[in-house]
């Protein structure tokens, strides 16, 4: 076997993988993706499995601790979780600051930094198994409640403060819905739909922001800052925000009469930069195991809710004539995660600059688990190398002689 170590000390031997298309970054136990086999799993449960019979908060326990919870364990986290959900008054300051129409996800990222501020503790790099056990109680509890202000704060409505007696769904949904004078009913569609939304986004191995969030921590950096990071990453169209892009995108075909194969022929066309967003993945060559639940998922909560949203039917004659158009077969491009979980997030009556948002708080524990993950192996510093192509050798000429 080569000592690649050795080789690059001796000849300054480096290897060039743009985009890590071929480069692993890490040995990681959490998730399994078999992209050829549209395979996904978490810590070795299918997510079909997980989709269907866990509740997002026992998937989160799970992804950061190993193990699916025991009843004792599960009530004891969404005990803990449930003593944290109220942010700091002061934090109230920054919603006020943020002008009304600012992108969610531009307030997310902002205000999961300033917890470092609130909550100095995690500075410390070194710290002990309850104190860091705590630091993602914390997290997990606020980022809940930071979501549902961000999308108050949108309308114009005052905040919600979290009910302790609702779980962890229920109760985002209470702050995100629910109104100051009375308790508004929180339909069980609607919570087993968000369950399994944030279930199908919470972990998806060393994507682009979750490798933000690990080589950020990889420098020392806490936790909170770390996760702010990834929520910048996530926030790209080529990203997490693609599914408010898809939603954009289907309501341009809409508007411009839905005549679907004229934009997919704009997708095919080298000369035009349009993509069909919702599709292609870097890992996935066949369907992502994700957007074939989600797609299931959307006929029967449109249906439940008594919702017919044009988009789907957009949606579902794009899919038809991409799927047999050769240019998406043979580059193996199908629908990914982000293709119909925007029509659910709609139908749930969540405006289109919130869906990012609702990404990442699906994200969160996935994050958590591997940022944890990477510090417990005692991760080196993430620091790639580069092939410099740039000048040599120049001298300094006098700016008037220039
Ligand atoms: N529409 C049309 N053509 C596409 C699309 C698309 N959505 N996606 C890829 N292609 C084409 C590219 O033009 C390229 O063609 P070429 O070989 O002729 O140059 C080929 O397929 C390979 O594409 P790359 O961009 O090289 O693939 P990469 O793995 O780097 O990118 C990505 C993957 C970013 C997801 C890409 O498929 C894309 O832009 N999709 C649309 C955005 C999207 O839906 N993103 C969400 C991804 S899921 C997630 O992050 C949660």
């Amino acid at each position: 076997a080569i000592d690649i170590a050795k080789l690059r000390d001796q000849t300054g031997f480096v290897t060039l993988d743009s985009g890590f298309k071929n480069t692993g970054a890490t040995k990681s136990a959490i998730t399994f993706l078999d992209g050829e086999k549209g395979i996904l799993k978490y810590r070795g449960y299918s997510i079909e499995q997980l989709a269907e019979k866990s509740t997002f908060l026992e998937v989160a326990y799970l992804l950061i601790y190993g193990n699916l919870p025991t009843q004792s364990q599960i009530d004891d986290f969404q005990h803990q979780i449930s003593r944290h959900t109220l942010v700091h008054e002061d934090m109230k300051k920054f919603f006020d600051g943020f002008p009304s129409k600012s992108h969610p996800m531009g307030q997310l990222s902002s205000l999961i930094c300033s917890l470092s501020s609130f909550y100095p503790e995690c500075l410390d790099p070194h710290q002990t198994k309850e104190e860091f056990d705590l630091t993602i109680i914390k997290l997990l509890a606020k980022m809940a409640t930071i979501v549902s202000w961000i999308y108050k704060k949108s309308l114009g409505h005052p905040v919600i403060y979290p009910k302790n007696k609702y779980d962890y769904v229920t109760n985002f949904l209470h702050m995100t819905f629910g109104q100051r004078t009375e308790d508004v009913e929180i339909d069980e569609v609607v919570v087993n739909a968000m369950n399994k939304l944030l279930i199908l986004h919470a972990d998806h191995e060393q994507n682009c922001s979750t490798s933000t969030v690990r080589i950020v921590g990889s420098s020392d950096c806490n936790l909170y800052a770390s996760i702010s990071a990834g929520i910048s990453a996530l926030w790209g169209p080529l990203h997490g925000g693609a599914n408010q892009a898809v939603i954009e995108m289907l309501e341009k075909i809409k508007n411009d009469g839905g005549d679907v194969d004229k934009w997919v022929n704009k997708a095919k066309d080298k000369n035009d930069s349009f993509r069909l967003m919702g599709f292609g993945h870097r890992v996935y060559k066949n369907f992502d195991p994700r957007a074939k639940i989600i797609k299931k998922a959307c006929d029967d909560i449109l249906t439940k809710l008594g919702i017919n949203d044009p988009v789907l039917g957009i949606a579902k004659k794009l899919e038809e004539v991409a799927l047999s158009d050769p240019y998406f077969v043979d580059k193996k491009l199908y629908p990914n995660v982000d293709f119909y979980s925007g029509i659910i997030y709609r139908a749930l009556g969540f405006p289109t600059e919130m869906f990012t948002v609702l990404f990442a708080l699906g994200r969160l524990p996935g994050w958590i688990a591997q940022w944890k993950e990477m510090r417990e192996n005692k991760e080196p510093i993430g620091r790639p190398r580069q092939i410099y192509v740039g000048e040599n050798d120049r001298d300094i000429v006098p700016i008037e002689k220039r």
